[in-house]
């Protein structure tokens, strides 16, 4: 992908995320499942559901999909993989991606090693990844004959964004310091708030304490925030759920992002951080003096965070 569109690939903020990055996430929401969502099997549990917002070329579900099976193979559960990677793997598993190129190696990367596992492709099989952009849910309502399938993938791209209860949330979604992604629904959902399960009101990321934030909150308008919001409302309309992300790190400690920190604290019960730093812009320094070097090739501190809402 480093040859690919540069310009594009950087507006997009497409960069591949480093193995052990996903390694960790997958790992980390596996056990978190195991240990507070009574799921035994984990990420391999037919309840399931798991969206990647911005899945690139995806890598995570390629690491998902080797954890899950391998959970399998260590229980003693060989027996059951075909049907497991048919009603699980190729259900419930989504991912969106707005680039035609990611999208390709996506589809192509997962079916390879479906198959690598000895799983024969039906003609109705397919790897729930969709053409779509995560921030802009619209409605197609052309019926022109050839248009029929991009219209299709659309419409279930939109319903899965809007309608389908989703558990889990993880990903590494797009840098890109202002967001060409303005749409309505994304914008009254970062600053109008919505309501939770239990009746109480979410008051978005502009304001604190009910009152608005009172400053130029240009840096609010990042995708990052916008996704982080995104898997926030899907969790929150769930009920219940986790979102494991690597992210640009500035939300942690600056000022303009403390209705955003202030809203996610609500949200969630339980919130691991792992900041990661390597930010060139602060000049951040390793402890022992030597430059800290950032895990992707960008100038931005990044961190992972994990987010916990339990029923209970
Ligand atoms: C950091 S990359 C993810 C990399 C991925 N985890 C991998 O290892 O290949 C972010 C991805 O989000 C995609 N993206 C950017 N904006 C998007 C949007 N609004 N909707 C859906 N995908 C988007 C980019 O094209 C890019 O592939």
């Amino acid at each position: 992908m480093n040859y690919y569109e540069p310009e594009k690939r950087k507006h997009l903020g497409v960069y591949y995320t480093p193995r052990p990055v996903v390694n960790f996430i997958v790992n980390s929401v596996h056990s978190i499942l195991k240990q507070y969502f009574d799921k035994p099997l984990g990420l391999a549990d037919d309840s399931v559901n798991v969206l990647d917002p911005a899945i690139g070329t995806g890598t995570f579900f390629w690491i998902s999909f080797l954890v899950a099976l391998g959970e399998l193979k260590n229980q003693g559960l060989q027996g059951i993989i075909f049907d497991k990677i048919r009603d699980h793997l190729l259900k419930h598993f989504y991912g969106f991606e707005i680039l035609i190129t990611p999208y390709v190696i996506s589809h192509l990367k997962l079916i390879d090693l479906l198959q690598r596992w000895h799983y024969i492709f039906r003609n109705d099989d397919r790897i729930q990844v969709y053409l779509t952009n995560t921030l802009e849910p619209s409605e197609v309502h052309t019926l022109l004959p050839f248009l029929r399938e991009i219209t299709e993938e659309s419409r279930i791209a939109n319903q899965i964004k809007l309608r389908k209860p989703i558990l889990v949330v993880m990903g590494n979604p797009p840098y890109a310091g202002l967001s060409a992604n303005k749409g309505k629904w994304i914008d009254d959902l970062l600053k109008k708030g919505y309501t939770h399960a239990d009746g109480t009101k979410d008051d978005g990321y502009y304001k604190v304490d009910g009152k608005p934030l009172g400053e130029r909150k240009l840096w609010l308008q990042d995708d990052y925030v916008k996704f982080i919001r995104y898997a926030q409302w899907k969790i929150d309309k769930n009920g219940e759920g986790i979102v494991g992300f690597i992210t640009n790190h500035s939300y942690l400690d600056n000022p303009t992002f403390r209705g955003m920190r202030e809203s996610l604290l609500q949200s969630f019960d339980r919130i691991y951080i792992l900041n990661l730093h390597g930010n060139a812009l602060k000049k951040e320094k390793c402890p022992d003096g030597s430059k800290d070097e950032n895990v992707f090739d960008i100038k931005q501190g990044v961190a992972i965070g994990i987010f916990i809402k339990s029923k209970k």
